[in-house]
């Protein structure tokens, strides 16, 4: 057989860190933009090295193994960890063939008694074509604790015909939007090219949870929103959705029409971090379905964490809107819903979310909500002042693209608004917009 080119362009990554674990994943592909064979690469098993390391220099191996790469999954590999420490950092890599993959850094999570402060960095939607990933860059220079990625991961959307000048700074290959498992594949690969977003990989584990761009805009459970049948859509969905296990590294594979993505990962006696799922499930008015709901509620009321904090995509807090009606794709829309997980929260709750692509604080009734901004997607033209005079529980707007850094410790719950001036070309450099501390229920400036 001839030699595998260069397997590892898509860079490897981290992901779910427990107390003694986590998953370990890269994906094979020599070509990764192929037109057909996925990754250009051969149709065969290959058998992938993994070795785990407490040095960047790989001088203490503690583990290491084999993991089969599967056509049937893009060659992609995930291998779960155990065994392994608390709270403590530890060096990857893979090698396949005479190849072998750059250094990934991560940190398990710690254990249920830990007082440990933790870091986290926050991001949400990074639409290739909207610009560089320069935030994603500044994520890996902060060497967080954890990464959090709130959704709109990849954008379905095709090229546009005729791009507006000076709107499109990184064009895309496909002309079509992504329908099928092999143009979801040829997305991921494209984003996964971006060595800002390889590096915020290789930096710290992720945790992610899609919105709706992993699909289609605005999806809402089986309803695609487009006028397809429900079959067509599912059959969409579920293509989207294993293009999304096999490009992260996520614990579970999806099973039928099924991926569960809801979970929660528990930081010791500083925070319990509740992913919810605000988009597969949802039925009229009911944003969550009936079985997330319930474990959601049972996850709350079970919680004796210092921080009980929901990480998911929408929107939390109500909003009025100074011309707009008000937005029913978000939790404003789902209002008996989000009075459900108000009465299941006991103490401060926390929700970390994104979307809206302009950073956000306000407060609702229970706890508090940080918005994060987008990586690059374009925000929609927000008056951000008029929006902060109409709700005043809103106390901070920003409309620059962004990142939160949170930090959670026993007695304080802060988060860092990091900005960067432009995205439509490399190199913008980071500020702090604005700190913020949680005091019973309430949000405090720190820097001012
Ligand atoms: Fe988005």
């Amino acid at each position: 057989m001839a030699k595998l080119g260069f397997p590892f362009t898509l860079g490897v990554a981290s992901g779910e860190p427990s107390a003694d674990g986590v998953i370990l994943w890269t994906r094979l592909a020599v070509e990764p933009l192929h037109g057909s064979k996925p990754g250009g690469m051969p149709n065969q098993v290959f058998s992938v090295k993994w070795e785990l390391a407490e040095d960047a220099e790989f001088t203490r191996v503690i583990q290491s193994g084999t993991a089969p790469a599967q056509p049937d999954w893009a060659h992609s590999v995930h291998v779960r960890v155990s065994g392994l420490r608390a709270w403590t950092e530890y060096f990857y890599r893979f090698s396949v063939d005479g190849h072998t993959s750059p250094v990934g850094r991560t940190k398990t999570a710690p254990g249920p008694d830990s007082t440990e402060p933790i870091k986290v960095a926050v991001v949400s939607c990074q639409r290739y074509e909207h610009g560089f990933f320069t935030v994603l860059k500044h994520v890996a220079e902060e060497r967080p604790d954890v990464v959090f990625h709130l959704g709109d991961y990849v954008y379905e959307y095709g090229k546009p015909a005729n791009p507006q000048p000076g709107r499109y700074i990184r064009p895309l290959e496909a002309t079509e939007e992504c329908k099928t498992l092999a143009a979801y594949r040829r997305r991921y690969a494209r984003y996964q090219l971006d060595k800002d977003l390889q590096a915020a990989h290789a930096a710290a584990p992720w945790i992610t949870m899609p919105d709706d761009h992993e699909v289609r805009d605005n999806y809402a459970g089986l309803l695609p929103g487009d006028g397809s049948s429900q079959s067509a859509f599912l059959k969409r969905r579920n293509a989207a959705y294993k293009a999304y296990y096999e490009h992260l590294p996520l614990r579970v594979r999806p099973v039928g029409n099924n991926l569960q993505f809801y979970r929660w990962r528990p930081y010791g006696k500083v925070a319990d971090f509740m992913f919810v799922d605000a988009r597969q499930y949802r039925k009229g008015k009911d944003m969550l379905g009936v079985e997330q709901q319930e474990w959601l509620t049972a996850r709350l009321r079970a919680s004796t964490a210092r921080w009980k904090v929901i990480a998911q995509a929408l929107f939390f807090a109500p909003r009025k809107f100074p011309l707009e009606p008000p937005s029913t794709d978000a939790w404003d829309g789902f209002p008996d819903s989000r009075a459900k997980v108000l009465a299941a929260a006991t103490g401060d709750l926390v929700v970390l979310s994104g979307d809206v692509h302009n950073a956000w604080a306000g407060e609702f009734g229970g706890g508090v909500e940080f918005v994060t901004s987008s990586v690059t997607s374009r925000p929609p033209a927000t008056d951000g002042t008029a929006m902060l005079a109409l709700n005043p529980h809103l106390k901070f707007f920003d409309g620059r693209r962004g990142y939160l850094v949170v930090t959670a410790g026993m007695s304080d719950f802060t988060v860092d608004y990091r900005a960067v001036e432009f995205v439509d070309q490399p190199g913008a450099p980071v500020v702090t917009a604005a700190g913020f501390r949680v005091v019973d229920s309430k949000l405090q400036r720190t820097d001012l």
